[in-house]
């Protein structure tokens, strides 16, 4: 019999690099907050998938407007977040009782995620109890050392993706770990706890939407849709 799937939002962050007045996960693109798209690719691919969308404290107000004005039907829970992602991402672990589930943590600003991603990462942590979806280096890369630098075997490094699938027994050790500034993401928590990181491949359009730049291309691509 297949796990209980569940897909943690993360969308507690304050979005600083967008400059914008607003989180970017909640500036309208194709006339609803971004997250909202995340969301719905996700229930399109699952719609029984359990959604728990984290948010900053400050937030749930408006989120909840933003859920009326929208006409949003989707069923999902709400969480509140903590200082970093890894204090947002086990706020919503907290809330996951099902040891057997599997659990994938989604950047709630990475809209274009495909079906055949998600498959592949809720598949592969099926069986193996870790997938985190990645793509080849297209640029040349450097390595910077103090003031001097050299070139790296770009076949060597992979890009990192969400939503990053783990079995929630997986999960719910790893962030028992005391918080470090190294857990940029969740596999670096789970491999810091001993489990080794099952890759699997991801789609180059899912883009986590950092810039205004991002943003226009998001807007585009909806709006197309
Ligand atoms: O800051 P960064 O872009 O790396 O954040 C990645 C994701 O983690 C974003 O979706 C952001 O909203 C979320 N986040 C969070 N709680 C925090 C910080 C970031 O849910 N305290």
């Amino acid at each position: 019999m297949r796990s209980n799937r569940y897909a943690v939002i993360v969308a507690a962050g304050s979005g600083k690099r967008m400059g914008a007045p607003l989180p970017k996960q909640f500036l309208p693109i194709a006339d609803k907050p971004l997250v909202m798209h995340t969301m719905e690719r996700l229930h399109a691919f699952d719609s029984e998938m359990n959604l728990l969308l984290v948010l900053h404290p400050d937030y749930m107000t408006y989120w909840n407007e933003c859920v009326l004005q929208h006409g949003f039907k989707i069923t999902h829970s709400v969480v509140a977040g903590g200082e970093e992602r890894f204090h947002s991402v086990k706020c919503a672990l907290n809330t996951i009782a099902d040891m057997n589930a599997v659990v994938g943590v989604h950047d709630g600003v990475r809209p274009f995620v495909s079906f055949e991603t998600l498959a592949r990462c809720y598949e592969q942590a099926e069986t193996s109890g870790t997938a985190v979806p990645v793509i080849p280096v297209n640029d040349s890369l450097r390595e910077v050392i103090g003031v001097t630098n050299r070139a790296v075997e770009r076949s060597q490094f992979r890009i990192v993706q969400t939503p990053q699938c783990f079995r929630m027994d997986i999960l719910r050790s790893a962030f028992h770990q005391p918080y470090t500034t190294a857990f940029t993401d969740d596999a670096s928590v789970v491999e810091a706890a001993g489990y080794s990181i099952h890759l699997v491949e991801g789609n180059r359009d899912n883009v986590k939407i950092t810039t205004p730049e991002d943003l226009l291309r998001a807007e585009w691509l909806l709006g197309r849709a």
